[in-house]
């Protein structure tokens, strides 16, 4: 096989987005997300620093040029800034962002800034303490917003704030989340629930769906357009108020997939190679470098597993598989 130079799919999509886990564990248990009691990946079984540098080293041939963190909680893996700024500093690597929870955030935030990171999402799906409970089986809505405002502080511009939206769930978190949002000049996304939580407690009528959403902002604080500056591939869809207060995104994965223009590959924790949020099959990358493989073997995995790549999910159909793994230990 003869290497290409852009990761392109049999359906014309260019990869150029890794998303690296760095660890499956975290700090607090999202129902949604991970079950109460689980069992963690042995140390010895995560990729190191040095073994995730030579990986996307590799990558940034083939166009990888743009990178986000993720866990379980990536705060929690000891020294990350150390790891943001090694893979920054690797030619070819444009950008470097970070998806996390917050809790751990206000200390290191400037730290993370510093190494290079210049994206942050944070996690945040509702602004009471009881529902926080609730949701996340933890304490630590303090320190979370404590985190969001050191980030603004830092120099985070924007600062992105996840909220799952569930049915039922959710609909009273809607409206103090946006105002929160626009007092602080956060930009605030909701995601729709998706089939990978653990418990199997996903239902489709369990979706709070992004036109719920965007009519619960619209009464509670004022209306919103789309934003004339919409990227069309991006997976959020933007709206700003019409008072210039601010933007709000939409991440309408089961209501609107869009998978027809992913650019996304992920790297597990323990090193194996995801080519969609929902694929059935990995590639275990970890044993190839384990084995001193060269960039060229890495690459040729890579390349083998975008070329594998399916249309797209299929929770909207029957054929649904869920797949094996939960949503900490791929990362989101
Ligand atoms: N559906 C939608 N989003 C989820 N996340 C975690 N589990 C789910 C799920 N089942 C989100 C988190 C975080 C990101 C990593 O993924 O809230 O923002
Ligand atoms: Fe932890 Fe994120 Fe999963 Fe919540 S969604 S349990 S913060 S990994």
């Amino acid at each position: 096989m003869t290497m290409p130079d852009r990761l392109i799919d049999r359906f014309g999509r260019v990869h150029n987005n890794l998303r690296i886990s760095v660890t499956d564990r975290c700090n607090i248990r999202c129902v949604y997300c991970m079950p109460e009691n689980v069992e963690f990946l042995p140390k010895t079984s995560l990729l190191s620093f040095e073994e995730i540098a030579q990986f996307v080293r590799a990558s940034t041939r083939v166009g990888i040029n743009k990178i986000r963190l993720t866990g379980g909680e990536p705060l929690v893996r000891r020294n990350l800034p150390v790891l943001v700024e090694q893979l920054a500093n690797i030619p070819g690597i444009k950008d470097v962002g970070l998806t996390t929870n917050g809790i751990l955030l206000a200390p290191m935030a400037q730290a993370l800034w510093d190494a290079g990171l210049r994206r942050i999402n944070i996690s945040l799906d509702t602004l009471d303490a009881d529902r926080f409970l609730e949701l996340t089986r933890r304490t630590g809505l303090e320190q979370v917003i404590e985190g969001i405002l050191a980030a603004k502080a830092a120099g985070f511009d924007p600062v992105k704030i996840n909220a799952v939206a569930i049915k039922g769930v959710t609909e009273p978190d809607v409206v103090p989340l946006g105002e929160f949002c626009r007092k602080h000049g956060l930009e605030l996304r909701f995601i729709e629930y998706m089939p990978l939580d653990a418990g199997n407690l996903w239902e489709r009528d369990k979706v709070l769906y992004a036109h719920e959403i965007l009519d619960l902002l619209t009464q509670g604080i004022g209306p919103l357009a789309p934003a004339a500056d919409h990227d069309p591939k991006a997976p959020a869809l933007d709206y700003d108020y019409v008072d210039g207060g601010g933007r709000v995104g939409m991440i309408a994965s089961v209501s609107r997939p869009f998978c027809m223009s992913c650019n996304r590959v992920r790297l597990t924790a323990d090193g194996k190679l995801r080519n969609c949020l929902f694929a059935l099959d990995e590639t275990d990358v970890r044993t190839l470098i384990r084995a001193g493989a060269s960039d060229d073997e890495l690459v040729r995995a890579l390349c083998e597993s975008v070329a594998a790549k399916w249309e797209g999910h299929e929770i909207n159909t029957a054929r649904f598989i869920k797949p094996e793994r939960l949503m900490h230990s791929i990362g989101g």
